[in-house]
Parts: structure tokens; C-alpha cells; sequence
């Protein structure tokens, strides 16, 4: 399986979007890396690189969810800190 950002994954919010689109291509990146048996490096290194991108991400949605009221935000905000704990790096 591949990872691939398409338009139907856009909300038509940046930058929402482009992060989005950039977290998806890293994904892939690291896919590529562990079916091509890259060194354990590189592959370390996109984890790392993916985890410290995400949390990035999601403070930005979230202040994006709190400056257009968004009204789930804090139900969000628990999936986000949530997903943080899964987070070894
Ligand atoms: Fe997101």
C-alpha cells in the first residue's frame, strides 16, 4: 500500500491542507524506507522527523480550530493529546 495525498483529503483550509499533504508524503517516505530495508537510521530519522512534525501540526490546528470557533475543538484536542502519548520520540 502507498500513501498518497489526494484532493479529497483537502478541507480547502491552510495551512491545514499543505500540512496535511506534507505528514501523508512522510508517511510514504517512511513506507518506502521500511519496504526498501533502509538502515535503521534512516529509518529513525523519518520517525523522528514525522513525530516532532505532528505535534507541530496539531498545535496549529488547534489554533486554527479556536480562531474559527470550531465547536469540537475540545474533543479534538483529547485525540490529538492522545495520539501524543502513542508518540515515542
Ligand atoms: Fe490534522
Amino acid at each position: 500500500m502507498k500513501f498518497k495525498w489526494e484532493e479529497s483529503l483537502m478541507y480547502g483550509v491552510e495551512p491545514m491542507d499543505t500540512e496535511h499533504e506534507r505528514i501523508i508524503n512522510q508517511v510514504d517516505v517512511l513506507y518506502d524506507a521500511i519496504q526498501n530495508h533502509e538502515s535503521d537510521e534512516v529509518i529513525l530519522e523519518t520517525i523522528k522527523f514525522l513525530s516532532k512534525y505532528v505535534v507541530e501540526h496539531f498545535d496549529s490546528e488547534e489554533k486554527l480550530q479556536k480562531k474559527y470557533a470550531y465547536p469540537e475543538i475540545e474533543s479534538h484536542k483529547q485525540i490529538h493529546t492522545d495520539f501524543k502519548t502513542l508518540l515515542v520520540i
